[in-house]
């Protein structure tokens, strides 16, 4: 199931962005149309996605491609790219999704075992998949990029957040598996590690409802009155993958870590 939004004629090879809400996978779709690229962007919200689809071709003139994808779904991901893949070569691939948990940690023994595998499907398992479906093609040619989002969970267990934790720390081990075996052959993978609370980006003129609908009541508890003091702004974290992406071969970054200027908690 897909929907495309247009501005342009041209097609370019193929940014796709897999897990795509209003915060950082927005700005990175936005960043690869803004240098050029047709964007496939994923998730499972396909009415969201289609509007971030229109938005971005009609302010980048880029061609937008909305595909939905449940990246705990192995079906799912096999069918989103058979959509993607018919668009062109797929040079980029962010896989960005992971499934959210509550700000509060969870005492282990309440963690229940669906939520943990959930976990661990989207941002390990689905990881696997969405990888497994592009690097034929990026081998095929010699070139391509892989860039995986992690977070401080990736490096560090945390007291009652061991889904996300597990998660996260297999995701960056298959991003290390994937450097070894294919930079050799062309293909640049990268772990990115983001240290600290996406916001809005700079630009965007949020008035405080619009906000909490962007980032989420909880979250907007517990951010407020911190806006300048660690919120990371999302179009600056998307210029980082894109200067992953046009690093030359000669020096390749296989894992960058990301903290705002004046964190002093971490
Ligand atoms: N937000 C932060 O403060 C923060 C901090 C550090 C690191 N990060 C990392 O940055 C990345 C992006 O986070 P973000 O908060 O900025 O979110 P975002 O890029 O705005 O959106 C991510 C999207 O992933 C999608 N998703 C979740 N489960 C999915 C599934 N099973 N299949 C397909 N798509 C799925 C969701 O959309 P649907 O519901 O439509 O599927 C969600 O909106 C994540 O990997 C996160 O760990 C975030």
């Amino acid at each position: 199931m897909r929907s495309m939004a247009s501005s342009a004629s041209s097609r370019g090879n193929i940014a796709a962005i897999v897990g795509v809400g209003p915060k950082l996978g927005r700005s990175i779709a936005r960043k690869f149309a803004h240098e050029g690229y047709t964007v496939a962007i994923l998730a499972r919200d396909l009415g969201r996605l289609s509007r971030f689809a229109d938005e971005i071709a009609r302010e980048e003139k880029a061609q937008v491609f909305a595909i939905r994808i449940d990246c705990s779904d192995s079906r799912s991901i096999r069918e989103a790219f058979e959509g993607v893949l018919s668009l062109g070569f797929v040079e980029v691939l962010v896989y960005n999704a992971y499934q959210p948990v509550s700000w509060h940690p969870t005492n282990f023994t309440d963690i229940r075992v669906e939520h943990f595998e959930k976990s661990l499907a989207v941002s390990s398992v689905g990881a696997f998949h969405c990888a497994q479906q592009v690097v034929p093609g990026m081998v095929e040619r010699g070139r391509g990029t892989i860039l995986f989002t992690g977070c401080s969970a990736s490096l560090s267990g945390i007291a009652g957040y061991s889904q996300l934790c597990c998660g996260k720390f297999a995701m960056r081990a298959l991003s290390q598996c994937l450097a070894k075996e294919f930079q050799p052959l062309g293909v640049h993978v990268a772990h990115v590690i983001i240290h600290g609370i996406v916001g809005t980006p700079r630009g965007a003129i949020a008035s405080s409802s619009q906000h909490r609908l962007l980032v989420g009541e909880q979250q907007h508890q517990q951010t407020r009155g911190r806006e300048g003091e660690g919120l990371m702004d999302p179009d600056a974290l998307a210029q980082t993958y894109w200067y992953l992406h046009i690093q030359d071969r000669s020096s390749w970054t296989q894992e960058i870590d990301l903290h705002p200027s004046n964190q002093r908690y971490m």
